[in-house]
Parts: C-alpha cells; sequence; structure tokens
C-alpha cells in the first residue's frame, strides 16, 4: 500500500548517478514547425543531402548509377506556409544524349518525333508500380471510409462468396482459401493469406515460357492441365479467368495470421469497391483523389509518352505495357510533384476525417524484423532517434513500387508532418535505388527535424511563467539529451509539484524525479485565431534502473501511466497552452491546479 507519508521522507535520500531514460509517448514529441527551414541545423542538413547527392551524381555512384538513372526527389512538408522544403532533379548522361538525338532527327525530319520528355523536372511522368496501391486504398478511404474494413471480402464479391458455398475451404484449408475469414481489411493490410498474383508477376508459363521452364527442372504441363494460366501477361486475364485461377490456388496462410504481400488482394479491393458504389474503380480515383487534387501528371493507365522519362527502349522500358484488372495493385503513372500533393492531402487529412486517416497512418500487422511493420499498404519503418538519455522511435509509412525500368517511393513522417516522394527511372536501377535514397534523405533529415522541432519549440513553449499571487511558477526548457520540453521547476503554492507529481504517479517516492511535455495533438481554434493547445506530461523517477534487454520488463511503458492522476476529475499531467493569434505563448494552465501561469514575455 502506498504511503505518502514514508514516500515523502524518503525524498530526503540523495539521487544515484545512474538515471534512466526518459520515455516519451508514441508520435511527435514537440510541436511541428510551420517554417522548417527556419531552423539552421535543417539548413545544413539541406546543404549537406545537396552535396552528397551531387557527388553521387558526377561520381556515378553505384547507389544510384546517376549515368544511366533520372530521379526526382521532393521533401515536402503539410504547412501551408512551406509546402515544399527541397527538392532534387537529376537527368542521366544517357537521357540528356537521348533528348539530343531525339532533336537532332526532329531537326532532320519534322514529323519524326520521339516522343517523351529527356529531362527530369518536377512535372515529367515516372511509372509507380506498386506505389499504385497507395491511390487505391486513398480511392476506397475516400469513397467508403474504413466502416467496412473488419467485413468478410465474400459480401462484395459474388465469385469469393460462391467459393465458400462449395465449402472446399472448410474440407480442405490447404487446398483452399477460406474468403469468408478474408476482410477486407485484410486485402489491404496484406493479411489475407491468399496468392500474391496470377498469371502474372512470377507465373513461369508466362514470364519465361513451358520449354524453359522444362529446361530449368520443372515437370512438363500440358495444354488442358487446368492449374496452366490461359493468360497473364498476354492475353491478359479478364475477371472471370482471374476468379477461376484464383480459386485454384492454394492459401499461403490462414487469414489474418502474418503479412504476405499480395497484388490479387488490390485486384479484389477495386472489384468490390465497384460492386458497394456501382461505378468504375478508375472513375471513382479521378473523382475522389485526382480532381480534388488537382493531380494534372497522375495517370491511372495510358500515360501519353510524351509526359513520361522513357529511359532506354521504350518497348524494353514498360512504359506501355498496363497491367489490365491488376491495375489497382501496380499500374499507376505519376510526376514527382503530383506525388507530393497527394502525400500533403494525406498528412493534412484533406480528403477524409483526421480520424480516418490516423487510424490509416498506423500498422495493421508487426512483421519479422522488430523496426517494421505492415500497413494498407504501407511498409512501416520504426526509427530510433537517438537521444543521450531516452528513448524516441518515429514510426515512417512508405510505399515503395518498381515495374519495367522505373522505381518510386512515397515516404510519410506523421511526427513531422513531413514526406518525401522519390521517382527513377533508368534501364540498369541498381535494385535498391528508392531506398537507397530513402537511407540518405531520412538520414540527413529525420535529425534535423528532430532537432528543429525542439529549437522552435524552445523557442516559443521555454520559459517562466507564474501566478505572484498563488505563488507559483513554472520554468519549461528543451534539452539536447531528452526527448519533449523539459519543466525544470514547478511551484504550485510553495509546494515542489515535481516532486509530488512523480510520487503520486509511481506509488513511491522518487529520487531523481522528471517531468516532460509533450504534444497531445489536441488544439482548439477560436475564430480569431487564438489557440488553447494540449500537451500531455510524463512524469518519472530518472532513477529507475534501465531495461535495454529484458524480456517483459520494460523501461518504456508510459503508454500505461497517463491520466494516472486526477485531482478534481482533472488530470494533473494535462498542460494546455494559450496562444494569441500571433502564436506567441501567452499562459499555462496545469488542468488539476486550475491556475493559469503566465509567461514572461523577453
Ligand atoms: C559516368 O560518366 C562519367 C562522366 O562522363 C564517366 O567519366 C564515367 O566513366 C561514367 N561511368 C560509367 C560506369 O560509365
Ligand atoms: C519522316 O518521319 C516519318 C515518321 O517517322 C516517316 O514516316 C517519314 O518517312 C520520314 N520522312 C523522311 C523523308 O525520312
Ligand atoms: C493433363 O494434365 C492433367 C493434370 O495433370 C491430367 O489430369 C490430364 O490427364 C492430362 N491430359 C493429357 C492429355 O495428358
Ligand atoms: C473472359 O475470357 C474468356 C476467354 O476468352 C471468355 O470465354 C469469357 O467470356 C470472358 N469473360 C468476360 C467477363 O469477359
Ligand atoms: C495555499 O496553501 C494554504 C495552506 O498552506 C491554503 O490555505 C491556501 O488556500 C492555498 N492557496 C491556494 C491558492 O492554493
Ligand atoms: C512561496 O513559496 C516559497 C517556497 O517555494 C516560499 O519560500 C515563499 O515564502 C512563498 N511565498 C509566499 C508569498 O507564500
Amino acid at each position: 500500500m502506498f504511503c505518502p507519508k514514508k514516500a515523502l521522507v524518503a525524498l530526503l535520500l540523495p539521487p544515484l548517478a545512474v538515471a534512466g531514460p526518459n520515455c516519451p509517448p508514441l508520435g511527435p514529441v514537440y510541436p511541428k514547425p510551420a517554417r522548417w527551414r527556419d531552423s539552421p541545423t535543417m539548413q545544413t542538413a539541406l546543404d549537406n543531402l545537396a552535396a552528397t547527392l551531387t557527388w553521387w551524381d558526377a561520381n556515378d555512384s553505384p547507389a544510384v548509377r546517376a549515368n544511366t538513372t533520372s530521379y526526382s526527389i521532393e521533401v515536402f512538408s503539410a504547412s501551408a506556409e512551406e509546402p515544399l522544403l527541397f527538392s532534387w532533379h537529376h537527368t542521366a548522361k544517357s537521357l540528356a544524349e537521348a533528348g539530343e538525338a531525339a532533336e537532332e532527327r526532329r531537326r532532320r525530319n519534322a514529323s519524326d518525333v520521339v516522343e517523351g520528355v529527356f529531362a527530369a523536372g518536377p512535372d515529367a511522368v515516372y511509372r509507380l508500380g506498386s506505389l499504385t496501391k497507395v491511390f487505391t486504398v486513398y480511392t476506397w478511404l475516400a469513397q467508403d471510409g474504413d466502416a467496412k474494413w473488419n467485413d468478410p471480402i465474400t459480401k462484395y464479391v459474388p465469385e469469393l462468396a460462391r467459393a465458400v458455398a462449395e465449402g472446399k475451404a472448410r474440407q480442405d484449408p490447404v487446398g483452399h482459401v477460406n474468403w469468408e475469414e478474408v476482410t477486407v481489411g485484410a486485402l489491404a493490410g496484406q493479411t489475407s493469406g491468399a496468392i500474391r498474383d496470377y498469371g502474372l508477376m512470377g507465373e513461369i508459363t508466362q514470364e519465361l515460357g513451358r520449354d524453359l521452364a522444362v529446361d530449368l527442372g520443372f515437370p512438363p504441363l500440358n495444354d488442358s492441365d487446368p492449374t496452366l494460366p490461359p493468360c497473364g501477361l498476354w492475353p491478359q486475364c479478364n475477371r472471370t479467368q482471374f476468379f477461376e485461377g484464383l480459386l485454384r490456388a492454394p492459401p499461403s496462410f490462414a487469414a489474418s495470421a502474418t503479412p504476405a504481400y499480395t497484388n490479387t488482394g488490390y485486384q479484389i479491393l477495386a472489384y468490390a469497391l465497384e460492386a458497394i458504389k456501382g461505378k468504375s474503380f478508375e472513375e471513382m480515383m479521378h473523382e475522389s483523389i485526382f480532381r480534388p487534387l488537382g493531380l494534372k501528371h497522375t495517370y491511372y493507365r495510358n500515360a501519353p509518352a510524351s509526359e513520361g522519362i522513357i529511359p532506354g527502349e521504350r518497348a524494353e522500358s514498360g512504359w506501355d505495357y498496363q497491367l489490365g484488372d491488376e491495375n489497382p495493385a501496380g499500374n499507376m503513372y505519376s510526376s514527382v510533384s503530383d506525388l507530393s500533393a497527394l502525400g500533403r492531402s494525406i498528412l493534412r487529412s484533406t480528403l477524409l476525417p483526421p480520424a480516418v486517416t490516423r487510424r490509416w497512418l498506423k500498422p495493421a500487422a508487426m512483421s519479422s524484423e522488430l523496426i517494421a511493420g505492415v500497413g494498407s499498404p504501407w511498409g512501416v519503418r520504426r526509427i530510433v532517434v537517438p537521444y543521450a538519455n531516452g528513448k524516441r522511435v518515429v514510426d515512417a509509412f512508405n510505399k515503395a513500387g518498381r515495374i519495367g525500368y522505373y522505381s518510386a517511393l512515397l515516404v510519410l513522417l506523421p511526427d513531422y508532418d513531413v514526406g518525401f516522394s522519390v521517382m527513377i527511372a533508368g534501364d540498369e536501377i541498381p535494385g535498391n535505388t528508392n531506398f537507397n535514397l530513402a537511407d540518405i534523405l531520412g538520414g540527413f533529415l529525420v535529425p534535423a527535424l528532430e532537432a528543429a522541432g525542439r529549437e522552435q519549440a524552445a523557442a516559443r513553449y521555454g520559459g517562466e511563467y507564474a501566478d505572484k499571487a498563488r505563488n507559483a511558477s513554472l520554468r519549461i526548457a528543451a534539452h539536447e539529451d531528452r526527448p519533449g520540453l523539459g519543466i525544470e521547476a514547478w511551484i504550485s503554492n510553495g509546494t515542489d509539484m515535481r516532486t509530488v507529481a512523480v510520487v503520486l504517479q509511481s506509488g513511491y517516492s522518487p529520487v531523481d524525479p522528471s517531468v516532460r511535455l509533450y504534444p497531445a495533438g489536441l488544439e482548439t481554434v477560436r475564430p480569431d485565431g487564438s489557440r488553447r493547445v494540449a500537451f500531455k506530461a510524463v512524469f518519472e523517477d530518472l532513477n529507475l534502473p534501465a531495461r535495454p534487454d529484458s524480456m517483459f520488463s520494460t523501461d518504456c511503458g508510459t503508454w500505461v501511466s497517463f491520466t494516472a492522476v486526477t485531482y478534481g476529475t482533472r488530470p494533473l499531467d494535462q498542460f494546455v497552452f494559450e496562444l494569441d493569434p500571433e502564436g506567441r505563448v501567452v499562459s499555462v494552465e496545469n488542468l488539476a491546479l486550475r491556475a493559469v501561469l503566465k509567461k514572461k514575455q523577453q
């Protein structure tokens, strides 16, 4: 049983030298600045990024093979004041030369036009490959929300409902997907357990041919073998053929057991949304995404070659190749600036209710890699931002794509409301170019975004707050070695509240109390532009042992302890700042203490 008196006596013990880590909530640890580039740290990071890319481009770095790879990068932010933080456009030597040759041909013969764009730029069109899946889920969410996410897909796809009625999966779960168990969300979140593709990517009979397959050691398949896809690369499968084939394919895993990437899932999602809305999927994407966002260089299929970066031989580049009914999984085309516009709209929730966006930007499953999860259709990376005395994880939501001579990547960092778009085209793109670029971008940007957030939070919120009449005061500052804003001193009616708060919260007396503030993501904006901004405090005893390697014990279980102490229903760990219409902090109120402390203006 907790005895406050005993605990307070124990406070007299001197603090130990060892300090446990500060553990913030998951999510942003600083408010998001409107102008990142005002930060000198950010400016330096962007300069260093530019210097690195300059060197890569000049020296044909093996990371991108810049002689033959063209690429465009944008770092964008959701801030209205500063939507574009950085851009980079590299035109491959080979593409520039192809452009000169095309120009020469046209000079000699005006009707001999080689279509294409021969310089990388914000509006040049590249192919997206699987990055298309972001547009597909976005279309679904904008059209129908996520209320049907837990419905079985059989409700919307009659072919799959019929398969369930036949009962094959019940009799033989090894041989047949139990579609009754597969939800809409499982298809979007890559946990359906269904086959990855049907008749396409990876199907040897389509991609290499049956004779070569036999040379490779596969047994011959006769013409009437029902497992032999009659369609795929060419001719493409129509809906009837797709489902006939799909329903013969064994599951990879049970539904919702483990993430396993499927393209078929996205094709099925499009059929389902068409059934729900009674419109074509392509039409819905135009209606819900392209038109509202004003995307002028984004195409669901058959993009005009005149707008495209087409490296090497057009026939081999994959520019013209269409996926047919599998379009929703990987067919699209876009420009880097349109992709950034898409990213901004997700971060700003312009097309979805904010709560739907928050649900969307979450992992749907973990993965076998400790720092990675899987969303819809996100790959989630958990980035550790190192602090000397704190744990801090930033979740990045990305989607990559690769098709023909193209590669693409979209990364969203909701903790900063910043993201990056990467488009790549080349006939010798190294396999990992999109992520090589992301590693470089993230390596420079994430620490700088964190530092810029801290600098600007310190400038805005840091300082002394007081209510002399109540003998109450508060001192706030940021610290380079810890996440969030620190409350360095906190007096209420003459009492040291840092100690009281940690004692009440932890149920024993702390020897090294710490109180740090983190944005709660709650803001009340008044018509005159003034705001109330809520922060959540974490009360910690830093003298607890660090437990980096324990199996169950943790030194970072902060989420369990929020609002654990209330006074007259009001949380002791909730601080609300009052900001004037110009964004200056005027005062702070601790909700439990019910006192408004005015900020001392410098
Ligand atoms: C890339 O281009 C540079 C400059 O023209 C040239 O010196 C270099 O040899 C090229 N690299 C390769 C691998 O072709
Ligand atoms: C000019 O180019 C067009 C299109 O490629 C071709 O059909 C035509 O024969 C060319 N004319 C001459 C004179 O080469
Ligand atoms: C073709 O293969 C299928 C499946 O292995 C088999 O059932 C069928 O008898 C074969 N037909 C001929 C003509 O060999
Ligand atoms: C799909 O193609 C097959 C074979 O050409 C044809 O028999 C069938 O009618 C087609 N189905 C649809 C829905 O077009
Ligand atoms: C301050 O504490 C004294 C008792 O020590 C109490 O009488 C008084 O009401 C308190 N004032 C405020 C504003 O909390
Ligand atoms: C305010 O509190 C401090 C202790 O923090 C005390 O020394 C001081 O006398 C108090 N002042 C008043 C006016 O109560």
